[in-house]
């Protein structure tokens, strides 16, 4: 298919691959390779996609129409999709306070909103600009226990419900086009800066007034002078707790009272630790292919996860979803819920809350209509067959 080149205006992106067109207009180089690149070849990038491409949907025919159902039960809430976004950091290069407009954007259609350590806003921002938000919490567990407790801390005083504890980035994937783009951290290259004056609406919606965001919830740990993007990059690379192990879950488990989450598992026998350890969920990511180039799909791995830990614990997915299809494939297969990264960021990036809004609204309206055409209208009704359906020519089969 020729893709339809959609213009400048966001409203008039039809797919998550056309608001990634949009954004790689609007941003300059080097913030379009850290929003949307992997690590090294980019392998497991490549292959979150095709995974996905390999399922294949049967549908029954003479169905009845009916609205399509895609309500279900996530960490004791009833959510309206099966979907929350990401954690994801440094946002504010995308858009001035893109983490507020992403919260916006997902508390106004009822979903939840994951706020990463390494946020351009704080926790304290997001509670402030958008009350009834239902928050998540992404963390990197710190190796100095004080600011460790504090955003603890934190994070429960402004109600946080669930806590992320990222496992898969103790260290930076190999991410070769952060290497070329700045000659220090934060410090970009020559060659950027001068492509960065290429791109004046983006030096509008992110740079004015006040140059390159810092990272809001660690500036209070910096000295005042250090509270800058390139202090901040610095104290997150030395304070990161490099031996971060099952006893500090287990420890993490009897001081945190929400909902306790471990994102980073590709490997059953570790959802079989994160069920034995108690904990109310599990992320099945590799990080949208940023961290150890090579590592397999997330969608390969979840049937061997749901062996051992389906109804344990929540089962959740991310990397690589960009279409309505790819949720109901997901499902399918087992996750309660799927974890939206850059499909949102492609729309703040271009749009600010009414992209981010966008994005969700392409992917909910897609997965409505692929359950119709499946003709199975309950999202919690699909059933998947590991065998090839006769013609199909596909290792699984979604119906
Ligand atoms: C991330 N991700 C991430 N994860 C995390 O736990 N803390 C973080 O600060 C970040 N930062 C981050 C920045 C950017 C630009 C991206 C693209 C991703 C990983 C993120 O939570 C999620 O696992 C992936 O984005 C999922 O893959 P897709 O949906 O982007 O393909």
């Amino acid at each position: 298919m020729r893709r339809y080149h959609p213009g400048y205006d966001f409203r008039r992106a039809h797919s998550i691959a056309e608001l990634a067109h949009m954004a790689q207009r609007r941003l300059p180089h080097f913030a379009w390779e850290y929003l949307a690149g992997g690590a090294e070849e980019e392998l497991t990038l490549a292959r979150n996609r095709q995974a996905f491409a390999e399922v294949s949907l049967l549908p029954r025919t003479l169905v009845p129409w009916e609205t399509p159902n895609t309500r279900r039960m996530l960490l004791g809430r009833e959510v309206p999709l099966p979907m929350a976004i990401a954690p994801t950091g440094y946002n504010g290069m995308l858009h001035r306070d893109a983490d507020i407009q992403l919260a916006q954007a997902a508390t106004a259609r009822g979903l939840p909103f994951t706020l990463s350590t390494v946020s351009t806003n704080s926790l304290e921002q997001i509670v402030q600009a958008v009350p009834d938000v239902n928050l998540w919490f992404q963390l990197y567990s710190m190796s100095d226990p004080k600011v460790q407790e504090d955003l603890l801390h934190r994070a429960q005083a402004v109600g946080c419900s669930t806590l992320l504890v990222t496992s898969d980035a103790v260290l930076l994937g190999n991410r070769e086009w952060d290497k070329r783009n700045f000659v220090r951290p934060r410090q970009l290259s020559l060659r950027n800066k001068v492509d960065v004056l290429g791109h004046p609406r983006w030096i509008r919606q992110a740079l004015w007034p006040h140059g390159m965001p810092s990272m809001a919830n660690l500036d209070r740990y910096l000295p005042a002078d250090q509270r800058t993007a390139s202090g901040a990059a610095h104290f997150i690379g030395e304070k990161m707790d490099k031996q971060l192990s099952w006893d500090f879950l287990a420890r993490l488990r009897e001081r945190w009272r929400g909902q306790l989450l471990l994102k980073g598992v590709l490997h059953p026998q570790d959802a079989e630790r994160a069920v034995a350890l108690g904990l109310d969920g599990i992320v099945v990511t590799n990080h949208g292919g940023r961290q150890l180039d090579g590592v397999p799909a997330t969608l390969d791995c979840l049937p061997g996860i749901v062996d051992v830990a389906k109804g344990k614990l929540s089962i959740l997915l991310d990397s690589g979803i960009r279409r309505g299809t790819d949720i109901l494939k997901a499902c399918a297969l087992g996750a309660d819920a799927v974890l939206l990264g850059r499909a949102t960021l492609y729309g703040v990036a271009v749009g600010g809350q009414a992209g981010a809004g966008h994005a969700l609204d392409l992917l909910s309206q897609e997965l409505r209509l692929a359950l119709t055409l499946l003709g199975q209208p309950d999202l919690n009704q699909l059933s998947v067959s590991r065998r090839a359906a006769a013609g199909t020519g596909a290792a699984l089969t979604v119906s």
